[in-house]
């Protein structure tokens, strides 16, 4: 039995765990807190856009004011949920791509979008749709940080790989299929953990150049799209933009 959304389908079961185990191992959520404390400060209401189960919303919310965490998929706010949801934090199952449902969350100072989850779309107008609607969710001059899936680095997967990653209950192999059109890529991937379980997904995403990206969020009417430091994943861009 699947969960569906319209980018990513799970196989169900340990779905969160088995995400959290790999995404920990290959892009560890410290890393990531440690360059977002650079930018976001303790009086900041940041929006989770893309939350998942939280991986980087509960141990970033004792550095700010309030998150609202989003995200499309049940099995992953279900995640969030079962591992404890901070005080600060509430979670909105909504679809980035609906301007009405992320019209539900207040203006917030800092949109943050860790591990592409702004660019599950079918196509280009789709993308600009939902930059468009975060940025309407942010007040001027509110910051958006994401972490952009990276063409080049996917443009380098296309076909079969096997990996292994971690150590001990915590490692295990990942097989990834890449396929592409040239604009949308499908990747199927198949987790097995040293201890057992097993997981597989399919991802359908557009990644982007740097240059695509900087101008994807000037259509979107953001200013002053700059990459920034190294993403802890080299799979993806770190970029930050004005509202
Ligand atoms: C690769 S995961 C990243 C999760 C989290 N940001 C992290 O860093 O661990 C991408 C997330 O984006 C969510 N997502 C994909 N399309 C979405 C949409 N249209 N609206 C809201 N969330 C979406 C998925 O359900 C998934 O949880």
């Amino acid at each position: 039995m699947k969960t569906r959304t319209e980018g990513l389908s799970f196989s169900e079961g340990s779905t969160a765990f088995v995400y959290d185990t790999i995404v920990e191992a290959v892009s560890p959520s410290d890393a990531t807190v440690a360059l977002l404390r650079d930018i976001i400060s303790a009086e900041d209401y940041v929006l989770d856009l893309g939350c998942g189960s939280g991986r980087i919303a509960r141990p970033l919310a004792k550095y700010c004011r309030r998150i609202t965490a989003i995200d499309v998929s049940t099995v992953m706010l279900d995640g969030f949920l079962a591992r404890g949801v901070p005080d600060n934090v509430e979670l909105l199952e909504a679809d980035l791509r609906v301007s009405s449902t992320i019209e539900q969350t207040e203006v917030a100072d800092v949109a943050i979008a860790m591990l592409g989850g702004l660019q599950y779309v079918g196509n280009s107008s789709e993308q600009c749709a939902v930059l468009e609607n975060v940025r309407h969710r942010l007040r001027p001059g509110g910051t958006l940080i994401a972490e952009s899936f990276s063409r080049p680095a996917f443009e380098k997967l296309i076909g079969s790989h096997r990996f292994p990653f971690g150590e001990g209950d915590a490692g295990g192999t990942i097989g990834m299929d890449v396929e592409t059109d040239n604009a949308l890529f499908v990747v199927r991937s198949s987790i097995m953990l040293n201890s057992g379980e097993d997981w597989s997904f399919i991802e359908r995403f557009r990644p982007s150049t740097p240059d695509e990206s900087c101008s994807l969020l000037e259509s979107a009417g953001f200013s002053n799209p700059t990459l920034g430091k190294n993403a802890p994943n080299d799979g993806f861009m770190w970029i930050t933009a004005t509202a």
